[in-house]
């Protein structure tokens, strides 16, 4: 059975809750628009990229649990699709447990990888998936111990962050009390928790967008899997990616069993941003987004249905199609400075290319490293995609307001 899709605004509509209206959950919007669904869209800001789609938005801390369930109970959503990581879970487990509404994926799948302690003692201690060697610590004093015993360099990320945030590599134990120090400040709830991760040596990561949706006929979910996606990180933040990325027969196998593995321990229906590390034939889980990925974004360019529109048809219980008509790449706009009400120019030299495409996100504030757009490009080889969509996100030229 798949959902009956009544009329948006009349008392019949089909209600969806999106939590998080970044640029990620624009695009879902206006895949699950375009399916005739009512769209509700909350961000802590006014004005949010997704918030310009929908039909409602609505401005609040959905970290606080007392103002994110008196949401859900004025909108009476069927679907909650969380966009962003910093959400207070435990009213979607209570959500989810009432059968109020249906979390996308699943509250467990949300609750689970918004700490990166969730997700990696369930990839590495419950479902024995290769991972890189870890420690958490909780003070400085266990902290320099765990970054002796996982050695250097390693990665020393927040327990609650994302984007790089608070993230560093520490190259030798004169590096490690500035590591702490900094990821004090970048963490997203003042929880002093980390992670220490030996540094894996990978040729390339990518990420194996993978989606759970219901097979048309049998009503079983089914998983699906779109060409593997190249990226490139820098400070742990996207600044390209294209597909497909090229790798061995092994590898490719070894990704998809780790990420159906991980996606049928998370549950329910929807697409996920599997990251992995790849060496040779070999793989290493890294982390999973249950929802739409940065670099994801690639796929606009490259598929019949974007990794938004699988997002949108897989939660509504319909069937998907993951193939590839192109190869494609993407590479990330950035505002450049730190100012707000931004114009951006040169477009028509940016789009000169006929196998060229922009999104721009609409942010009403920007700072230096805030992604405000993404080039797309389709070429021949990964290689000229990358140089065309580079190329094209260079072109574009932000104006500071009079
Ligand atoms: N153990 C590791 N070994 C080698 N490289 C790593 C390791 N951990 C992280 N990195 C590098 O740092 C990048 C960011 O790490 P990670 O994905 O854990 O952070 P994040 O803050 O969740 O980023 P995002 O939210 O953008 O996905 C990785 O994509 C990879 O390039
Ligand atoms: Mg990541």
């Amino acid at each position: 059975m798949s959902v009956t899709i009544g009329t948006p605004l009349q008392s019949s509509a089909f209600k969806v809750l999106l939590l998080g209206s970044g640029e990620l959950g624009k695009e879902v919007v206006i895949s699950l628009q375009r399916l005739g669904v009512e769209v509700h869209a909350a961000d802590r800001y006014d004005h949010a990229p997704a918030m310009q789609v929908a039909h409602y938005s609505y401005t609040l801390n959905m970290a606080d649990p007392v103002e994110l369930k008196k949401l859900i109970e004025d909108v009476k959503p069927h679907l909650i699709v969380p966009e962003i990581e910093a959400i207070a879970t435990e009213v979607l487990l209570e959500i989810e447990r009432n059968q109020t509404a249906t979390v996308i994926p699943s509250a467990k799948a949300v609750n689970l990888t918004m700490n990166r302690e969730g997700i990696r003692r369930l990839a590495a201690e419950e479902l024995g998936l290769p991972t890189s060697a870890y420690r958490f610590a909780e003070s400085l004093e266990s902290f320099r111990a765990a970054c002796d015993d996982i050695g250097y360099p390693n990665f020393v990320k927040p327990v609650m962050s994302s984007s790089g945030k608070g993230q560093s590599r520490v190259k030798s134990f004169e590096e490690v009390d500035a590591a702490w120090e900094y990821a004090q400040t970048g963490g997203r709830v003042n929880q002093g928790k980390v992670i220490v991760e030996s540094q894996i040596d990978f040729d390339f990561e990518i990420t194996l967008l993978t989606v759970r949706a219901k097979n048309p006929q049998t009503g079983q979910i089914e998983t699906h899997y779109c060409d593997p996606i190249g990226h490139r990180q820098d400070a742990g933040d996207y600044v390209e990616s294209w597909q497909p990325q090229p790798m061995t027969d092994a590898a490719l196998a070894e990704s998809k069993r780790i990420a159906n593995k991980v996606t049928t321990a998370l549950g329910g229906c929807g697409i996920f941003g599997v990251e992995l590390f790849v060496k040779g034939d070999h793989v290493w889980f890294s982390e999973v987004s249950p929802r739409p990925h940065d670099t994801g974004l690639v796929t606009l360019a490259s598929q019949f249905q974007s990794e938004f529109e699988l997002h949108a048809r897989a939660i509504l219980g319909l069937p998907v199609n993951t193939a590839r008509h192109s190869v494609a790449a993407s590479a990330v706009i950035y505002a450049g400075t730190d100012a707000n009400n931004l114009s951006f120019d040169q477009l028509n030299t940016a789009l000169s290319h006929p196998d060229t495409d922009l999104r721009l996100f609409g942010k009403p504030e920007g700072f230096k490293r805030r992604r405000m757009g993404v080039a797309t490009a389709r070429a021949e080889t990964t290689d000229a995609a990358r140089t065309l969509a580079q190329q094209a996100a260079d072109q574009v030229h932000v104006v500071l307001p009079e």
